[in-house]
């Protein structure tokens, strides 16, 4: 009812308003004296140096969050991941030594193939870490050890709030892991976390352009195909704008790594199909804006999500959301704001019903 939805339309809407305090309060317990403290991990500095393989294991949204925080472990602490959707995982005969650690991500904490995965991975003698959102789920229970992710009750079937607050738990994870293995020193820590510690406000700045955001939205009502388009970390982000747009609109979307798209996908690009670009990363500028120039020539309509100052996006763009600068790690923690904005008002103004879609269910407890 209204009073549950606290004003808002949709628990949705609720949810995407309170990522500011979901970050917040999965960080804040963290970060003591400008370093991370993370007990519930339950290791020691000499048992984190000792690891040299991580293991990320979820589904849907808490996969993308799996994605994205391969490029922040792989390039802060140089520890090599493999990230896995659960239901491939289990029967691929996964290769775990010693010195492997399984990370699963879950906001219920009750989806079923992630939960077979987290067993299947005991079963093999691998250390667990579950992050979880759901406080005494069956993840919760059943892994080594749980880093919550403090975002509260999520009710809305599209997740936004406990996947923001995913990518902060792996932030943490991984920031922690760097610094132990002596990959990144004070300096850099500390700049990171005060880049950390300005995400709410950020994040609260650019849900404020909602409406901007749902005029544009307005446009795509009626779009047959939408395509979502980055590299690099922006590849990740792209899967998720594009999940979080098809589960509650019924659009077909599809995420392509920008440079893949002339191997096929490119075919599908017609006078007018939507393609929204994602291209967070200074050294990927160039490229993603000849990929853009690309659909451009052949009719596509390109929206970017960018950086505020790369100004240079305007000329292979009809329609540009700049983000604020943030640590080249933290991107996809603002990029995905306006994304989310965007499924949001299609799905408002398709009047699908955007908490409860068709055939979805919150967790997913059958395999
Ligand atoms: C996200 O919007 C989805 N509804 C879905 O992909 C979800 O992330 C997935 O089912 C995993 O759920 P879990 O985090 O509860 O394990």
């Amino acid at each position: 009812n209204a009073a549950e939805k606290g004003g808002y339309e949709h628990f949705m809407l609720k949810e995407m308003y309170e990522q500011p305090k979901a970050i917040t309060d999965t960080f804040s317990p963290r970060i003591k004296d400008g370093k991370i403290v993370i007990d519930e991990l339950n290791m020691t500095d000499e048992e984190i140096k000792a690891i040299n393989k991580i293991m990320i294991v979820a589904c849907g949204s808490a996969y993308h969050a799996g994605v994205t925080s391969k490029y922040v472990f792989e390039g802060l602490s140089r520890i090599p991941v493999e990230v896995d959707v659960a239901s491939e995982f289990r029967y691929r005969n996964p290769i775990l030594e010693e010195g492997t650690l399984v990370v699963v991500i879950s906001q219920s904490g009750e989806t079923a193939d992630t939960l077979a995965a987290l067993r299947e991975s005991k079963a093999r003698g691998a250390k667990v870490l579950g992050i979880v959102n759901v406080v005494g789920s069956s993840i919760a229970r059943e892994a080594d050890n749980v880093m919550y992710t403090w975002a509260g009750p999520e009710i809305a079937v599209a997740t936004t709030k406990a996947y923001s607050a995913q990518l902060i738990s792996l932030y943490l994870l991984a920031m922690k892991f760097a610094y132990v293995k002596g990959e990144i020193d004070d300096t850099v820590l500390s700049d990171m976390l005060e880049d950390l510690k300005s995400l709410p406000a950020q994040v609260e700045m650019l849900l404020n352009n909602k409406q901007k955001i749902q005029r544009f939205a307005n446009r795509y009502l009626a779009a047959r195909d939408i395509f979502f388009i980055g590299r690099g970390i922006d590849y990740a982000i792209s899967m998720e704008g594009s999940l979080k747009l098809k589960e509650i609109s019924y659009i077909h979307s599809e995420a392509y790594a920008a440079g893949e798209l002339k191997h096929g996908t490119i075919s599908l690009v017609e006078e007018g199909t939507l393609v929204a670009s994602v291209l967070t990363q200074k050294e990927l500028y160039k490229k993603m804006i000849s990929n853009m120039v690309e659909v451009r020539t052949r009719g596509a309509f390109v929206m970017a999500v960018t950086m505020e100052g790369n100004t240079e996006v305007e000329r292979a763009a009809d329609y540009v959301i700049y983000i604020p600068e943030t640590n080249k790690y933290f991107t996809n923690s603002l990029a995905i704001i306006p994304l989310q904005l965007f499924g949001y008002y299609v799905s408002v103004g398709r009047g699908c019903d955007v908490d409860k879609p068709r055939n979805l269910a919150k967790s997913v407890t059958v395999e």
